[in-house]
């Protein structure tokens, strides 16, 4: 009986690139997506795959957040990381074992008087239910409700120029096919430390209306 029951799910389990074809109402097991390499990373669901870019619903997520000072030699982006990388090290995460997530997210404002400051996030890993309180003034822990993004990728090393170059071929994207977003700021995300050379994944996101 056992046996039988494993074998059956074995073979579920090795059926199912052939079952979804056949019946897409199923919903399949999570997969977490291949750019997220060993890390945990925010869950969400394929609304539609275009050309040049993905529509996505992700879940309600929580982050750990910082302000972000951009300036020209991104002495800016390495404080603020530090600020966080010292939060999820610090004793109290340490004993929850909040590890390094990604993707590691950037707020950017975009249009004049701009909507808000730049900051930096981290993702807060889903078994941590419960994050400790930072204790560094400019670190505080932020819910974001479940929303609907439209995510554009790339590779290589990216540098500020060119996350706000792909925000703007894909606002001009959506702006084409009438997608509505709030271009008050974008989001670039990124998926890999700086000693990864080969496959690296980056994205802008805009959140859809
Ligand atoms: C933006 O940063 C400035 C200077 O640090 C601060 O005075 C202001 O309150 C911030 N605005 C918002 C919306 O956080
Ligand atoms: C953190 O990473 C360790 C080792 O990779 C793993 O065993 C543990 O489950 C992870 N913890 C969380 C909260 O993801
Ligand atoms: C767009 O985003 C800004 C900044 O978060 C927010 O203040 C504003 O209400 C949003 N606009 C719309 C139409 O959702």
């Amino acid at each position: 009986m056992e046996i039988k029951y494993q074998l059956l799910s074995l073979l579920l389990v090795l059926g199912t690139s052939q079952a979804t074809e056949q019946e897409p109402d199923v919903p399949d097991v999570y997969q977490k997506p291949k750019f997220c390499g060993q890390l945990d990373c925010p869950i969400y669901r394929l609304v539609k795959q275009y050309d040049k870019f993905e529509h996505r619903d992700y879940e309600a997520t929580r982050w750990v957040r910082t302000p972000l000072e951009n300036d020209f030699f991104g002495l800016g982006m390495v404080k603020s990381f530090r600020r966080l990388y010292k939060y999820i090290t610090g004793s109290k995460a340490k004993e929850m074992k909040i590890n390094m997530t990604v993707p590691v997210v950037i707020y950017k404002p975009r249009n004049q008087p701009p909507a808000g400051n730049s900051t930096m996030s981290f993702f807060v890993p889903h078994e941590v239910q419960d994050p400790p309180q930072p204790t560094d003034p400019d670190v505080y822990l932020s819910d974001s409700p479940a929303q609907s993004v439209y995510v554009r990728s790339f590779g290589g090393y990216a540098l500020d120029s060119a996350y706000s170059k792909e925000a703007e071929v894909l606002a001009e994207e959506l702006r084409a096919l009438g997608l509505e977003f709030n271009d008050s700021f974008y989001l670039r995300s990124g998926y890999n430390d700086p000693f990864t050379v080969y496959d690296r994944h980056n994205e802008v996101w805009f959140v859809a209306k």
